[in-house]
């Protein structure tokens, strides 16, 4: 039998610190709010002038195929996931390929916002045990700083989201590395989290010119209080189903690394499961919310810090636009 497991993992995050302090000095809101609200302190912001998505991905592969003992050569696929690719399309993905020199090979792009990361792997280990393919680049990478509202109207999503880049390399294993994966969708909600233009099914007549010219209609629209609540019962749900399909219990999870979409929601998961504060990996308090490159980012800081150890369990989670939930098993 044929497994896929990670044999390397890397990320980049924008040198630019926004701070909460920084924040309270351009947008009605202060350190104390988002902090008792989100757990955020300071988030990455790219500089326009130097940073693409791609070329973030590119930084992030790099160090991902070098911990693994490989060249970007060795490539085959690309599966990258982003909902803030560079151009409206193509997507980052073949622009990743361009920067890594890898003309030829496949590059598919996944727009599945927070769950983008668990689904880009899904379909990659898929790929892997199907025998299709050896290594595979999986790409999880985000500027939303270039989309929030920074005036007061859109502080409710200006002080959460970040830039930043994470990737694995998946590779075929003889031994089970992913164990399963778990991917969901519930559309009746995709207006409570989303970015309506540019949009397809809006001809540009029905728009005011002002509209059509003006960028900073390409902005994030978020219910958060119906986000919160639904993420919180999707996120349980779809870890015990990991859980389930593999035999475990809670019990056997050695590090749980959820989508970064909030500290009060990972407390909530951490209580929930009854995790040990060394048991859950965080760093929303550094990034804040990267979307899809949050779980890449997390798992590659975790693993640097000796927090990801041979044989371990570890278990990914995420929620969002869509709605869109995920979750996988790995032993690494
Ligand atoms: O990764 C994708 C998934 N996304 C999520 O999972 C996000 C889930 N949702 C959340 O994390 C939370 O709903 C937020 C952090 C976004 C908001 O927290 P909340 O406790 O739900 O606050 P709220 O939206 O109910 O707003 C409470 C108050 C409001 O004022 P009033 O109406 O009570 O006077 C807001 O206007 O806080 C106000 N507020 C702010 N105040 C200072 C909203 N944003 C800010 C801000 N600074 N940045």
């Amino acid at each position: 039998m044929r497994y896929s497991k990670i044999s390397g993992i890397g990320h980049h995050v924008p040198e630019t610190i926004i701070t909460n302090e920084y924040l309270s000095t351009i947008m009605d809101t202060n350190d104390a709010w988002i902090t008792e609200r989100t757990g955020i302190k300071e988030r990455r912001w790219i500089n326009p002038d130097k940073d693409t998505v791609a070329n973030m991905a590119a930084k992030a592969s790099r160090m991902a195929l070098q911990r693994a003992g490989l060249t970007e050569k060795d490539v085959e696929f690309i599966v990258f996931a982003t909902i803030t690719s560079d151009y409206y399309f193509p997507g980052s993905g073949v622009l990743l390929q361009r920067e890594l020199g890898l003309e030829g090979i496949g590059a598919l792009d996944i727009k599945n916002a927070c769950s983008g990361f668990i689904y880009a792997l899904s379909i990659a280990d898929q790929f892997i045990k199907s025998g299709m393919y050896k290594t595979i680049l999986v790409v999880g990478a985000e500027i939303q700083s270039s989309a929030l509202d920074v005036s007061d109207r859109g502080r409710n999503t200006a002080v959460i989201f970040g830039d930043g880049a994470g990737a694995v390399v998946l590779r075929p294993s003889d031994k089970p590395g992913i164990l399963s994966t778990h991917l969901h969708a519930d559309g009746r909600f995709a207006e409570e989290l989303y970015v309506k233009d540019p949009g397809g099914s809006r001809p540009n007549k029905e728009r005011q010119p002002e509209q059509i010219l003006d960028t900073s209609g390409f902005k994030v629209h978020m219910n958060g209080n119906q986000v919160f609540k639904h993420a919180v019962v999707r996120f349980m749900e779809v870890i015990n189903e990991a859980l389930a399909a593999n035999n475990m219990k809670k019990e056997d999870i050695d590090l749980l690394v959820p989508h970064q979409a909030n500290l009060r929601i990972s407390q909530y998961i951490q209580e929930k499961l009854s995790l040990r504060d060394d048991q859950v990996y965080n760093n929303i308090m550094r990034y804040g919310n990267t979307t899809a490159a949050s779980i890449p980012i997390a798992m590659s800081e975790a693993w640097a810090e000796g927090k990801i150890k041979e044989n371990d369990v570890i278990c990914l989670a995420a929620f969002g636009s869509g709605f869109t939930w995920a979750s996988a098993l790995i032993r690494w």
